[in-house]
């Protein structure tokens, strides 16, 4: 917190230690500091909240979209917001949080692109008394403010019901999300608690099992054509971890005949990944609000700059965010409810709801083979 610009609670104490320290320090002087310091309080406690957003990358259509959202929301309630995007630079994003130190922000919001990584650049900031919020995706570090994010477990479970519902035997793919990432271990974990019965009882045969990095669509198709290419596209399943991934891998099954044969999952509920839904190439999403995620983050932005903490965290172990019993310490958490997401209810979980626009999802669907607008 900043009582005044460039006076911050650290270098405050030091001062008063100084003047203490003095021993010939007379009423006259203590009240004159004291009468600078209330200006300068008085003076600070109208000063806008800083508050720094850092964004791992802009590739993926829901990060831009939370980008402008939280802008929107700080400046209405007259915070500034600093948004930076290091573009999947690992050591850039590093730099990056550690210069809105620099630049005195109150707080700051990451979405890390490597969460290991990353923590690095939280105990740092969290050393000079500056919280941070892990959005979306876990920082590996005992000393953030807080996580918050989705039921990224319950993402998994609901990525592999959604494929069983259509095929639930025969030979799977696995393409997990980014190695860097620590909600692709989450979305990996909720997949195999329901797929691990039936590979256990010989129902599944998981064929294929690659991670794909930065989330890239570019090479969750090349991924893709390799494996279809060792398996001889004998493939009856793809549990893909999100819609982007999905994306890239049925170009390469398309180029097969595959599509519209071999159901895919995915996540986000992208505008391309709906449209794939409800063209019958995508088989499902997993929709999750970020119109709640976003405010929420500003709002517990707001409670941590003011030095408050936000009732509604619990606590977790990192142990068991990360599956890594190495980890130690606990983070405090929220996580949002996610739905999930096929052509039959596409209509009432993503357009009614407003998240993605009727015209632009069903604009490739003849309209006598549209669901009826409301
Ligand atoms: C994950 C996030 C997913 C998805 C993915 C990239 O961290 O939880 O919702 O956005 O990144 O597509």
């Amino acid at each position: 917190m900043v009582f005044a610009p460039g006076i911050t609670i650290t270098n405050f104490n030091f001062i008063l230690k100084e003047i203490f320290a003095m021993k010939k320090y007379s009423i006259t002087l203590l009240t004159i500091v004291l009468f600078i310091v209330s200006g300068f309080v008085v003076f600070a406690a109208d000063a806008p909240i800083k508050i720094g957003a850092s964004f791992s990358e802009f590739d993926i259509e829901r990060w831009p979209r939370e980008a402008a959202l939280m802008t929107d929301l700080g400046n209405k309630i007259g915070a500034q917001v600093i948004i930076q995007v290091a573009n999947h630079d690992v050591k850039l994003q590093n730099d990056q949080i550690e210069n809105m130190v620099l630049q005195g922000v109150d707080v700051i919001i990451i979405l890390a692109e490597d969460g290991a990584a990353a923590a690095t650049a939280v105990d740092q900031a969290a050393e000079a008394g500056i919280p941070c919020i892990a959005y979306d995706r876990l920082i590996k570090s005992p000393n953030l403010a807080c996580y918050i994010s989705f039921d990224n477990v319950e993402v998994g479970r609901t990525q592999a019901r959604g494929i069983l519902k259509v095929k639930d035997s025969g030979r799977f793919v696995l393409l997990g999300g980014s190695p860097t990432d620590n909600n692709a271990t989450l979305f990996r974990q909720g997949q195999m608690e329901i797929l691990q019965p039936l590979i256990d009882s010989g129902q599944i045969e998981v064929v294929a099992d690659q991670w794909v990095p930065n989330w890239s669509n570019s090479e969750a198709l090349k991924i893709m054509e390799n494996i279809l290419t060792a398996i001889n596209n004998q493939v009856d399943a793809v549990v893909a971890s999100n819609d982007g991934t999905a994306l890239g891998a049925i170009q390469a099954m398309k180029a097969q005949g595959l599509t519209g044969k071999v159901p895919i999952s995915g996540q986000d509920a992208t505008l391309a990944g709906c449209k794939s839904i409800v063209e019958g190439e995508q088989t499902m999403s997993v929709f999750k609000d970020i119109r709640l995620l976003t405010p929420m983050a500003i709002d517990m932005a707001v409670k941590f700059a003011k030095g408050e903490t936000p009732e509604e965290l619990k606590d977790f172990t990192l142990a068991e965010l990360t599956l890594d019993d190495k980890l130690k310490g606990t983070v405090p958490c929220k996580f949002l409810k996610v739905v999930g997401v096929d052509k039959e209810s596409m209509y009432d979980v993503v357009i009614k709801s407003g998240f993605q626009e009727y015209d632009e999802v069903y604009k490739d669907i003849p309209e006598k083979d549209r669901p009826p607008k409301d």
